[in-house]
């Protein structure tokens, strides 16, 4: 990218970051998502760590205070100022926060945070203050969470935070499109009715969350959807390895028993993801419905995320290379993908249905019956989706791909940092002044170590 450009980019992205920060966290968007987000929380830190490492930390304790005494981190932390600007809101939960949850990728945020900023995160204590609630949080998705196949299940789309994916059609068809509290759509005043989720996806969006709240949000209580999704474990098994990460760095250098612990956790997370998740026919991971035990075979940008498990060069002193697990040139997450799979989801990144049918990525593929290049998660390109897949190939040593890539982002600041882009025309589409797109365009410029997975442990500080 032009040298203009980049400080003309970062200089914009910081003015979207700095008036979406609220003193406490960052909206998303200060019309559409007037709230906390918890996996948006997770990549402005990402990209905050550069240039503001304190307000990165903060963003992610404030998450945290508001994690639920069953380890559960929230998908909104409400204000309850702005009930009226977003539904469900506050009222429709009876309390401060929603049931829901959302993609893990607080963990991985979290230690990219700590590396950024050592002496800062040293004189917060931040690990100390973060480590033992991410590792609650990931406690409750391994445990209440667990489906047959020992994956994290989601309960409604809005956990998968990819709502309107066609990896969710089939489930939904069968959650009746009624509910007792009438829908409310403030969103459809900040973007296009072709780009949000249709009225009667609402409807079964209000049913599904009304049924798990007057369950108490119980996770014994079947509500009518239990998907397992190739996106969410992949997160939560390169987060369990930031935990490992973080637990060496708390234990001074001695015994790292919880250390290993995390090793082996994410081992079997990637393990059931290549026995249950797997699709040959499609080169790429899927989603499996618990409910039926089915795989949802639709091609989509969350069966591709897995290739941030595919390996790299290994660092130095990592405990993967000093326990003698690897040999070679890849390790940790890497190691853990079955034989080929990377290669195989390299070819269908590159094929027609994603980059090789048009300039950007597409988040549902362009071979899918469902794709729409304007309707939120079943087309546009999203720039956290792109930035997931820039940082595996990066790590994976192939410029081609992370150079198409990296394309995406240059369409950030003249689009005015949109929420999702047409993929064929880099359009924006949705809203504007989105604060991930903002942060994770930061991320790209100006990010000096390209190689973040697997993380090598920092130096004492
Ligand atoms: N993505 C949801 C929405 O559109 C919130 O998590 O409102």
């Amino acid at each position: 990218m032009h040298k203009d450009f980049e400080e003309d980019a970062v200089d914009a992205a910081t003015r979207v970051l700095n008036s979406n920060w609220t003193g406490r966290h960052t909206v998303p968007a200060t019309g559409l998502y007037p709230h906390q987000w918890s996996w948006d929380s997770a990549f402005v830190a990402i990209g905050n760590r550069h240039r503001e490492p304190g307000r990165a930390r903060a963003e992610l304790v404030t998450l945290l205070d508001a994690q639920w005494p069953d380890g559960r981190v929230p998908q909104i932390v409400y204000d309850v100022g702005r009930d009226d600007d977003y539904a469900p809101g506050a009222g429709f939960w009876g309390a401060a926060t929603s049931g829901l949850v959302q993609p893990p990728v607080h963990a991985w945020a979290a230690w990219l945070v700590h590396c950024a900023d050592l002496a800062g995160s040293a004189r917060e204590g931040f690990l100390a203050r973060v480590y033992p609630r991410l590792a609650r949080w990931h406690e409750y998705l391994h445990g209440l969470r667990a489906g047959g196949a020992g994956l994290p299940v989601t309960k409604h789309p809005w956990e998968t935070g990819t709502d309107n994916s066609p990896l969710w059609d089939a489930a939904l068809e069968r959650v009746p499109p009624r509910s007792r509290t009438p829908v409310r759509r403030p969103d459809l005043r900040h973007a296009g009715t072709g780009e949000r989720p249709g009225s009667r996806d609402y409807r079964r969006y209000y049913r599904l969350a009304e049924t798990y709240r007057d369950a108490g949000c119980a996770d014994d209580v079947p509500v009518g959807f239990a998907m397992v999704c190739p996106l969410f474990s992949t997160l939560l098994a390169v987060s369990e390895i930031a935990l490992a990460r973080m637990a060496e760095a708390l234990s001074d250098g001695g015994g790292d028993a919880r250390a290993d612990v995390h090793e082996a956790t994410a081992a079997r997370v990637v393990a059931a993801m290549d026995e249950h998740l797997w699709d040959d026919d499609l080169g790429q991971y899927v989603a499996l419905d618990d409910t039926t035990g089915q795989r949802v075979r639709r091609a989509t940008v969350n069966g591709l995320v897995p290739l941030l498990l595919a390996g790299g060069p290994e660092p130095a002193g990592t405990s993967a290379a000093r326990s003698g697990r690897t040999s070679g040139t890849t390790t940790g997450a890497g190691a853990l993908l079955g034989p080929g799979r990377a290669e195989r989801l390299l070819a269908t990144l590159a094929g027609p249905g994603f980059l090789g049918g048009g300039p950007n990525l597409p988040s549902t593929s362009r071979e899918d019956p469902a794709f729409d290049p304007a309707l939120y998660w079943r087309g546009p390109a999203w720039f956290n989706m792109s930035w997931l897949l820039l940082r595996a190939v990066q790590t994976l040593g192939r410029d081609d791909l992370a150079a198409r890539l990296r394309e995406h982002f240059a369409v950030a600041e003249p689009e005015i940092f949109p929420e999702y882009t047409d993929p064929d025309t880099g359009t924006g589409r949705g809203t504007r002044q989105f604060s991930w797109t903002a942060a994770l365009t930061l991320d790209v410029l100006l990010s000096t170590d390209e190689c973040i997975l697997p993380t090598p442990a920092p130096p004492s500080a």
